[in-house]
């Protein structure tokens, strides 16, 4: 499989260009900083290369294994003047690939939180009850006083019923981006499929999920009226790249590859080291 990171790089190059002529045409009041520059490009080439990269390759990789979506998305393509970017981004089923592969294919399939909140504890409430083992302690205490559990239903002597889970101070949440993309009570029965006109009729339960683009977590929330505050500021750019992408390669390239060669999809954990520096 070819990996698209050399190409995407000199790609992204250019984009961090942009700033940079950017910044030197606005008033020395208003502009950043050499040194501000410098981190912006870097962040810019650390968040946004690796990650849109690892979706073309991906998309790529859905589209060899379902050659009759590709061959539908070529015809559009051709029929569409690739040399008009507004046509491109605008075409309806490159729109439709580009969500079913970003959904399936998350480059970024989970991320954590800690949370900070001052209260000792904070209860959040589930949709759907969660069954949690209960503790021995707990199990020999209620035979005794016959307690009820403290956040639910006890379900029977082993097993409680929790409609939400309390908070503590430092906790830190795992939020399960690709598995909520690809949650078959959400999506339907074929979530794991990639099935680009799945986009011409969603089923109605897709709208409860609060993602920043096309009802997925693939780049964060979008909520932010709710508190989601966080998410990736570079999507637009992230999706208007890989459609470029997709529409120069798939107009004239056909991408096939051999059913026997299974390709592993491996997630690799980076970690954040957050440096905090005295301001002197
Ligand atoms: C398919 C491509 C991309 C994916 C899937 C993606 C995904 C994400 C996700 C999930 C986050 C949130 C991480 C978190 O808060 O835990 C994020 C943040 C971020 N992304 Fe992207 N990203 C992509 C492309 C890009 C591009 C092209 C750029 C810049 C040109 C970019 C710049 C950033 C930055 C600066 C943040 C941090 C924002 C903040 O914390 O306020 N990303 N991205």
């Amino acid at each position: 499989m070819i990996h698209f990171r050399a190409y995407h790089l000199s790609f992204l190059t250019y984009g961090a260009a942009l700033p940079v002529r950017a910044n030197a045409a606005t008033s020395a009041s208003q502009a950043l900083t050499h040194s501000e520059m410098l981190s912006q490009i870097s962040t810019f080439l650390t968040a946004g290369h690796e990650t849109t990269a690892c979706a073309l390759t991906w998309t790529l990789y859905a589209l060899a294994r379902a050659p009759s979506a590709q061959t539908r998305l070529r015809a559009a393509l051709r029929a569409c003047d690739i040399n008009d970017v507004n046509a491109v981004l605008n075409l309806p089923l490159l729109e439709y690939t580009v969500r079913e592969a970003l959904r399936l294919h998350a480059p970024v399939s989970g991320t954590l939180r800690v949370y900070a909140g001052v209260a000792s504890e904070c209860f959040v409430p589930l949709q759907n009850p969660i069954r949690v083992r209960v503790p021995t302690w707990r199990r020999l205490f209620r035979r005794f006083r016959c307690s009820s559990s403290l956040t639910g239903e006890a379900e029977n002597d082993q097993w409680d019923l929790q409609s939400g889970v309390f908070l503590r101070h430092g906790d830190i949440l795992n939020i399960p981006i690709q598995t909520v993309n690809r949650a078959t009570d959400v999506w339907g029965p074929d979530a794991g499929i990639f099935r680009p006109e799945r986009w011409a009729a969603l089923p109605p339960a897709v709208s409860t999920i609060p993602g920043l683009y096309a009802h997925t977590l693939t780049f964060l929330n979008g909520n932010g009226g709710a508190g989601g505050n966080r998410s990736c500021i570079g999507y637009r750019f992230a999706v208007a790249e890989i459609k470029v992408f997709l529409a120069c390669l798939l107009h004239d390239l056909e991408f096939s590859i051999d059913d026997d060669v299974v390709i592993e999809k491996r997630v690799k954990c980076v970690p954040l080291l957050l440096i905090i520096e005295p301001n002197c």
